[in-house]
């Protein structure tokens, strides 16, 4: 793997902490806050992947919420207008994980370029750059919308590449979801995963280039 030039990071779970909802699902629904979060995220994933197939893409907030009802009346949890209002609210705005603001910075002092490459639809990615503060840091914010498919379709991280007119070998993906960083290894991207929660590897017979347990493990790649 040569020096990147260009960093494409994934966003949810990688940049922003999508089981930090889990502590207002739990005030919500004392006693099933993580199962809560666990099943609106596995099943948001699940739909990206069917509508996919499928053709039949759908904006990934619109996802999000078809999830969570679905999670919810699954767990047998009461999701009044009023409580998935206030999940939401949270969702749009999700905790960054605190290193990941400094390992941006070290990025953009090194004159790498940045970039947001992600499932999400343009409005909720927008909306949580801004919250984090990030907008400064990120050369672009890159959805997957203008192609009306989602990962791990190959189009989406071309598209990575597209935008800055490089080639895979001067990039590195960035994804703490296992699937993402093998689904960019297929396409030909160098890799890094990071393993935040301790997972086993996927068994997708590939292996990302490089394994990390936060977000600081993409500085001794540069
Ligand atoms: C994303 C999801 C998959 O940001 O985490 O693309």
């Amino acid at each position: 793997m040569g020096t990147p030039r260009l960093v494409l990071f994934d966003a949810y779970g990688t940049l922003f902490d999508v089981y930090s909802v889990s502590s207002t699902a739990e005030q919500i629904f004392p006693g099933h806050g993580a199962r809560l979060s666990v099943l609106w995220r596995d099943k948001q994933i699940e739909y990206t992947r069917l509508r996919a197939m499928a053709g039949r893409y759908k904006p990934f907030w619109d996802i999000t919420v078809d999830a969570l009802q679905y999670s919810c009346e699954a767990l047998k949890l009461d999701l009044t207008q009023e409580r998935q209002r206030t999940l939401l609210n949270v969702y749009s705005s999700l905790a960054a994980y605190p290193e990941n603001r400094a390992v941006l910075q070290n990025l953009k002092d090194r004159g790498v370029k940045t970039a947001i490459l992600s499932n999400g639809n343009s409005e909720m990615l927008n909306s949580a750059v801004r919250s984090a503060n990030f907008h400064l840091l990120l050369d672009a914010v890159l959805s997957v919308e203008t192609l009306q498919t989602f990962k791990v379709h190959a189009s989406v991280y071309q598209m990575g590449l597209d935008h800055f007119g490089l080639r895979a070998s001067e990039a590195l993906f960035v994804s703490s979801n296992c699937w993402d960083a093998c689904g960019a290894s297929w396409f030909g991207l160098p890799t890094l995963w990071v393993n935040r929660m301790n997972m086993p590897l996927d068994r997708l017979d590939v292996r990302p280039t490089a394994t990390g347990c936060d977000l600081n493990a993409v500085v001794p790649l540069m």
